[in-house]
C-alpha cells in the first residue's frame, strides 16, 4: 500500500449500525416505517411541522439512548487522523454525533446534525438537546414557530459542498465507508474522484450501487474492516 498525503473518507449510517444507530435502506431501515415524503421534505414539514419535529425529536433522542457509544471504526477514524501528517477531511452524511464523540476533528456534516436546530426567521444555528414543538420561540429573536430541524432534507442543498469538491480535487486518496451509494451528491463523490485518478476504496458491509467505481473494496462489519484498513494505511 502507497503513502498518502491527502486523505478524503466520506462516510454513511453503515458505520453507526454497530452503535445501535438505524441504518436507512436495507432490513430494518429508518424508511421502512416512513414516508419520506411526509418526514424528510420541506413541502412535509409545511404540510404537517408537528408530524415532521416528532419524527426529529425521536431520533434525537434514541441518540442519547444508553449505550449509544461510538465504536471501534469512529475511533479508528479518529486515531488515523490524529497521527497522519498530511490532510484529512471527514465527511460524513450522518447527522449523529458520533465522530464528534470519538474526537474527529476535521469533520464536516454535509447532512446535518440532529443535535442542532435553526430559526428560519434570524437563520441562527444552535444546539439543541430538547424537544422542538411547533410553538418553540427562537432565542435570538424571539420568533415563535420558526425552528425547525438543522437537518438537509431531501430536496435541500447539502453543506459544505464547495469545500468538499476543492478538497476531493486534490486529495490523493478518498475513501467511503457505511453507505450505499443512493442518495447524490454524496454517492457522485467517487466518481468524480475516479475521473481524476485518485485512489479510491470502499470499506463496507456489502458492495454499494457505486462499488464497480472504487479501486479496491474491502467488506465485512465496520468495526472490523475499518480499523485493519487504517492500521494498515498508517504503516505506509
Ligand atoms: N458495517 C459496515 N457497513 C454497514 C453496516 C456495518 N455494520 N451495516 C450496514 N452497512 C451498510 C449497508 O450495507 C449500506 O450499504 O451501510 C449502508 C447504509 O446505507 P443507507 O442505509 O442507505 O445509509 P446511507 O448510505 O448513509 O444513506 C445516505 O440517505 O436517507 C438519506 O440523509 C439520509 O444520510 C442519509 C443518506
Amino acid at each position: 500500500m502507497r503513502r498518502y498525503s491527502s486523505i478524503v473518507v466520506l462516510t454513511g449510517a453503515g458505520i453507526s449500525a454497530e452503535s445501535g444507530i438505524q441504518t436507512f435502506r436495507g432490513g430494518g431501515g429508518l424508511w421502512e416505517g416512513h414516508d419520506i415524503e411526509e418526514v424528510a421534505t420541506f413541502d412535509g414539514y409545511v404540510r404537517n411541522p408537528r408530524k415532521v419535529l416528532s419524527f426529529y425529536n425521536d431520533r434525537r433522542r434514541d441518540l442519547r439512548r444508553a449505550g449509544i457509544e461510538p465504536n471501534a471504526a469512529h475511533l479508528a477514524l479518529a486515531e488515523f487522523e490524529r497521527n497522519h501528517p498530511g490532510e484529512f477531511l471527514l465527511v460524513t452524511q450522518n447527522v449523529d454525533d458520533l465522530h464528534e464523540r470519538a474526537g474527529s476533528r476535521e469533520l464536516r456534516h454535509m447532512h446535518g446534525e440532529l443535535d442542532k436546530v435553526r430559526c428560519q426567521r434570524c437563520h441562527q444555528v444552535y444546539s439543541s438537546r430538547e424537544d422542538i414543538e411547533p410553538s418553540t420561540q427562537c432565542p435570538w429573536c424571539m420568533a415563535a414557530g420558526r425552528v425547525r430541524p438543522h437537518i438537509v432534507w431531501f430536496g435541500e442543498m447539502p453543506f459544505h459542498m464547495d469545500e468538499i469538491h476543492l478538497r476531493l480535487a486534490r486529495c490523493d486518496l478518498f475513501v467511503s465507508i457505511g453507505t450505499s451509494g443512493n442518495v447524490y451528491p454524496a454517492a457522485g463523490f467517487v466518481e468524480l474522484a475516479h475521473q481524476r485518478g485518485i485512489t479510491t476504496v470502499e470499506l463496507n458491509l456489502e458492495p454499494s450501487e457505486g462499488a464497480a467505481l472504487f479501486s479496491e473494496g474491502h467488506y465485512g462489519p465496520a468495526t472490523t474492516i475499518v480499523p485493519e484498513f487504517f492500521a494498515r494505511l498508517r504503516q505506509t
